[in-house]
C-alpha cells in the first residue's frame, strides 16, 4: 500500500490546502504563497465507531434551558480599550492584536497590564521579541508596576504552557505569535504550520484554564496578519492597531468580536510616556484647522457608536504633465475617482487638466459614503477658489447623477457638530424631511451637488 502523504502545501494567505505545489494559490490567487507543511495524520476509521464516540450523558442541549448570562469580564479602566472589546476583557477568550511593527502594540498591552496589576489581577507578559531589560525600559516610561505583573522571555510554547499552568495568571500576553514555536511541529517560527499549531495551543490554554490571552500579530504590507489568515478565524476577537507612523494619533479597531459589536474604535495619542486616551476625538481632529482657506470642509463620520468630526482637505492644482495625478489619503482611491467624475460631469468643472489631492486630516481612515458630499465640496471649493464658511458641515452620499442621498443617523451627526460649535448643516433633503430640526440650528436640505455648492459658496 502506498504510504500516506505526510505533508501538503498550504497557502500562507488563505490557508488553502493542496497536495501539489503551485506558483499561484488556486483559491485566493496570491503568488508565491504555497508552502509545504505537515498534515495532521488521520485517525483510523475503526477507532471512531459511532457507538463508542459519545459518553452516556452527552446530548444536544435545549436552547430554552441555556443560561446566556453575560460572560464575566475584567474591566481595565482604559475606557477606549474596554469599549473596543465590548465592555472589558472576557475571561477565557483569545484576542489577536494586529498592527504594523512599531505602531505601539507592545506599549498598549503593557499599559493594560499595568492597569490590571494595579487592581490586583495577576498578569503574565511573555515576550519572544525583546529581552527583560528592553521590556523594563518600556515599562519605566509607562509607570511603576505592582508585584502582580510578571515578565517571561521565551519562544518555546511547551515551556510557556507549563509556566502559565504554574503561575495561573488572570490575563496573559503573547508578544508575538510570529516568534513562538512548538518543538513537535515542523517549520520555522512564523511559518504557516507553526502559527496554526501555536494558536491552537493558545486557544486550548485560554479555554481550558479560563485565562484571557492576548496574542500580538504583525501585519504584512497588504494589511493581513503575516502568515495565515486562518489566525483570524481561530481567535475570538481581532483588534487592529492602526495609524500613520509620522502622526502621534492611533486607532484601535475591532474587526471581529464574538463577545460584542465590531467596528468600535478607540482613539489614542502616542506621547513620551505611553499612549494617552483621546476622549473627544472630534476636538482632536479639528485642532489647528486653517481659517478661510479654500479646499477645506468639516464632516461627521460614524465609527461604531460614536460620531467623529473630521476635516477634509483638498488641493487642486494644474497638471504639469499629460496625465493628471489623483491622490487619496484616508479615503478610498476609487471612490475619489468616482466623485471627481461626478464633479466633472454634473458641475461642469474641468478636472482633466488638474491634479487632485484629497486628505482626511488626522490619520483616520474613512470608508463611509456619508462623507461624499464633503469631499465633493472640498474639491469644488479648491478648484473654484472660495473658502467654505468656518461653522458649516456637510453630510451626504453622492450618487452617480450628482444627487445627494440619505445617510444614516443624520440627527446624531448634527448633534455632535452642534456640540463643537457648528451652526450650519448641509444635509440630504430626504433626511431633512424625516427628522426634527433642533432649534437654533440652520439645517439646509439639498438634493444635488450643484445645489450644495451654491449653498456653501459665498455670494
Ligand atoms: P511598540 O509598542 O514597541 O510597537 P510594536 O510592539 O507595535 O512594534 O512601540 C514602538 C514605538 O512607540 C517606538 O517607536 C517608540 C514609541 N513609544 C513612544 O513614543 N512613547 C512611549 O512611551 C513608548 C513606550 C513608546
Ligand atoms: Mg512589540
Amino acid at each position: 500500500m502506498a504510504k500516506a502523504k505526510e505533508t501538503a502545501f498550504f497557502c500562507s494567505e488563505c490557508g488553502y490546502e493542496s497536495p501539489k505545489w503551485s506558483g499561484q494559490c488556486p483559491a485566493c490567487k496570491e503568488w508565491n504563497t504555497m508552502v509545504e507543511a505537515p498534515v495532521r495524520t488521520q485517525i483510523k476509521a475503526s477507532v471512531r465507531k459511532p457507538d463508542t464516540l459519545l459518553r452516556t450523558d452527552e446530548k444536544p442541549s435545549l436552547i430554552s434551558e441555556i443560561n446566556a448570562e453575560e460572560k464575566e469580564r475584567i474591566i481595565t479602566g482604559m475606557e477606549e480599550f474596554d469599549r473596543v472589546l465590548g465592555g472589558g476583557i472576557v475571561k477565557g477568550s483569545l484576542i489577536l492584536v494586529g498592527g504594523d511593527p512599531g505602531i505601539g502594540k507592545s506599549t498598549i498591552l503593557t499599559q493594560v497590564c499595568k492597569l490590571l496589576s494595579d487592581k490586583g489581577e495577576e498578569v503574565l507578559y511573555i515576550s519572544g521579541e525583546e529581552s527583560l531589560r528592553q521590556i523594563k525600559m518600556r515599562a519605566d516610561r509607562i509607570g511603576t508596576f505592582t508585584n502582580h505583573m510578571k515578565l517571561y522571555c521565551e519562544t518555546d510554547l511547551d515551556k510557556i504552557e507549563a509556566v502559565i499552568a504554574q503561575e495561573k495568571p488572570e490575563v496573559c500576553i503573547i508578544d508575538s505569535i510570529q516568534t513562538m514555536y512548538r518543538p513537535d511541529v515542523a517549520g520555522a517560527p512564523g511559518s504557516m504550520s507553526q502559527v496554526r499549531e501555536s494558536t491552537g495551543l493558545l486557544l486550548s490554554i485560554a479555554k481550558g484554564m479560563g485565562i484571557a490571552v492576548f496574542v500580538v500579530g504583525h501585519v504584512t504590507k497588504e494589511g493581513v496578519v503575516a502568515g495565515p489568515r486562518m489566525l483570524e478565524h481561530m481567535v475570538d476577537t481581532v483588534l487592529y492597531f492602526e495609524g500613520e507612523a509620522q502622526s502621534p494619533y492611533r486607532v484601535l479597531r475591532g474587526v471581529k468580536n464574538r463577545f460584542g459589536s465590531t467596528n468600535e474604535i478607540g482613539v489614542f495619542e502616542m506621547t513620551q510616556d505611553g499612549l494617552k486616551e483621546v476622549r473627544n476625538p472630534s476636538e482632536y481632529m479639528l485642532l489647528g484647522r486653517p481659517k478661510d482657506t479654500s479646499g477645506s470642509i468639516v464632516s461627521c463620520t460614524i465609527e461604531g457608536t460614536r460620531q467623529i468630526l473630521v476635516e477634509i482637505q483638498s488641493l487642486v492644482a494644474r497638471t504639469a504633465f499629460g496625465n493628471p495625478r489623483r491622490s487619496a489619503t484616508g479615503l478610498d482611491y476609487n471612490r475619489l475617482n468616482l466623485l471627481i467624475a461626478v464633479l466633472e460631469k454634473r458641475l461642469g468643472l474641468n478636472m482633466a487638466e488638474n491634479d487632485v489631492y484629497v486628505n482626511v486630516v488626522g490619520g483616520l481612515k474613512i470608508n463611509e459614503t456619508a462623507l461624499d458630499l464633503a469631499i465633493v465640496i472640498a474639491m469644488a471649493s479648491g478648484i473654484m477658489d472660495f473658502a467654505v464658511p468656518q461653522d458649516l458641515i456637510a453630510i451626504g452620499e453622492v450618487g452617480l447623477s450628482g444627487e445627494v442621498r440619505n445617510v444614516s443617523q443624520v440627527g446624531a451627526r448634527i448633534n455632535e457638530a452642534a456640540k463643537m460649535g457648528f451652526t450650519t448643516f448641509i444635509v440630504p433633503k430626504a433626511s431633512l424631511q424625516k427628522m426634527k430640526v433642533p432649534e437654533g440650528l440652520n439645517v439646509i436640505g439639498v438634493s444635488n451637488v450643484a445645489e450644495a455648492v451654491r449653498c456653501v459658496k459665498p455670494r
